[in-house]
């Protein structure tokens, strides 16, 4: 008769503490997303996705891929690891579609990367804001 008074109480007791334990965790993620996150106004984000789309068609339409993968580095380094080495600042994106229309070498090896003068600075710069949303 004891065991079944005991058996719900427990039941509670262990609930209670995973709930506390899930709240703990989530405030922590919170706290840690508010230090990280930059303000920008969700309108913006948005975007950003849309041109990201356009980016990825645009360098489907290339030959961007005899050299470069997502994640894996071919001949050229991966787009996730051109994201990482550049922050996605006005300055950067520019530099970066310069070098794609121009192409050049030495910022990641001797292999030099393929000039594309056919292709047109605005679609360069969605290209390189496509490779830099690459995570
Ligand atoms: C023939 C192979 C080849 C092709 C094709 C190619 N790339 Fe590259 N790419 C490279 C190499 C090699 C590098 C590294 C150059 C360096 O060390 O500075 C590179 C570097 C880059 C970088 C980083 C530049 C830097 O200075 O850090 C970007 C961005 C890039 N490529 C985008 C593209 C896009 C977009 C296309 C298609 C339009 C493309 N690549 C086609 C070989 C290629």
């Amino acid at each position: 008769m004891k065991k079944l008074i005991w058996a719900p109480a427990m039941i509670c007791a262990v609930m209670v503490a995973l709930t506390a334990c899930g709240g703990g965790e989530e405030k922590k993620a919170e706290e840690k997303k508010a230090e990280t996150e930059t303000p920008a106004p969700a309108a913006d984000n948005s975007m950003v996705v849309s041109v990201a789309g356009k980016g990825k068609e645009l360098i489907a339409g290339q030959d961007c891929a005899t050299c470069h993968k997502e994640t894996e580095k071919v001949i050229g380094p991966s787009f996730k690891e051109i994201a990482a080495k550049y922050p996605a600042t006005d300055a950067n994106i520019t530099t970066l579609a310069d070098k794609i229309i121009k192409g050049g070498s030495g910022n990641w090896g001797e292999i030099p990367m393929a000039p594309h003068a056919g292709v047109p600075k605005e679609d360069a710069v969605e290209m390189v804001k496509y490779i830099l949303s690459v995570k």
